[in-house]
């Protein structure tokens, strides 16, 4: 099967001017990575802050262009900076970020935020447009009352939900989830991994998910590339790589993180394996 993603030797390097005082330097950020992801799987990019996990994921959504290298979705290469994107292919995939205070425009209520993206993108009528959009709602845990609310008055988990939502509306193939749930409380994360775990399970979603939190990726991930100044210096199925870490960045960081819950992610991967034979 042709992956979803696939991204070889990506290479990032950001060039800062310099000044007065201060010289010229690049900056390194991502230095060559190569991975893919096959369609209902989610690959999880890990790593200490500033090895490159945000920019990959800038990259990967074409919010960004690499310095060098090749990304392919659905087989066909996407290269930005030529400007050559359909809409077509960027409707394909979707990012969700951290913050869920900062990420959805204050001033418009739940309903047009949702419906956005189809304004922008396609040529849906208005009533089909409002249908869609509380149904999104309602995938994501939320109601039709909710619909003509602001942001602020929502919690931090159910602004996450509207994100989630707000990305799913053009039904995109590939989610890149950058930290998503890092700034909730941890009861509160768990049912938004639960959600974003049945989603993908509904929709045959791929998932890109990018945690620094090691019993989050244990959960979440079918495969785990470990990043480290922007190199990957792991990459492997979670087993493999939870089991066998092979480099000592890797080995320090599973050792500093607590265990997680075996059941949960046992029950997870049954329910993995029931929906796919
Ligand atoms: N626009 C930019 N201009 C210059 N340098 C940048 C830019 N964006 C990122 N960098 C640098 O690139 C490196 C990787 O940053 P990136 O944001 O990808 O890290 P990260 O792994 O997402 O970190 P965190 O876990 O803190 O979110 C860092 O050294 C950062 O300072
Ligand atoms: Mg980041």
């Amino acid at each position: 099967m042709t992956p979803v993603l696939e991204a070889k030797n990506i290479v990032r390097d950001y060039y800062l001017p310099g000044g007065l005082f201060k010289q010229a330097k690049t900056v390194h950020a991502v230095k060559g990575v190569s991975f893919k992801v096959e369609q209902g799987k989610t690959l999880a990019i890990v790593g200490e802050s500033g090895c490159g996990k945000s920019t990959l994921a800038r990259i990967v959504t074409m919010i960004d262009p690499a310095t060098a290298g090749e990304l392919m979705i659905d087989g066909k290469k996407v290269d930005i900076a030529a400007g050559d994107l359909t809409p077509e292919i960027r409707r394909k995939v979707q990012i969700v970020f951290q913050n869920p205070y900062g990420s959805l425009n204050p001033r418009k209520k739940i309903g047009d935020i949702l419906m956005e993206p189809l304004i922008i993108n396609t040529k849906t009528p208005a009533a089909e447009r409002q249908e869609l959009a509380m149904a999104m709602l309602k995938k994501v845990g939320l109601q039709e009352i909710h619909f003509n609310r602001y942001p602020h008055m929502f919690s931090g988990g159910q602004r996450q939900r509207i994100a989630i939502a707000r990305a799913l509306m053009l039904n995109p193939r590939l989610l890149v989830l950058d930290e998503p749930v890092s700034a909730l409380d941890l009861s509160v994360q768990a049912q938004v991994l639960n959600l974003l775990a049945d989603l993908q399970d509904e929709l045959n979603l791929t998932y890109v998910f990018i945690s620094h939190d090691l019993s989050v990726v244990r959960y979440m991930a079918d495969d785990v590339m470990v990043m480290y100044f922007g190199e990957a210096v792991e990459y492997g199925s979670r087993d493999q790589v939870f089991s066998d870490p092979q480099h000592s960045y890797t080995k320090t960081l599973f050792a500093a993180t607590p265990r997680a819950d075996v059941e949960t992610i046992r029950a997870r991967l049954a329910r993995k394996a029931a929906a796919a034979s």
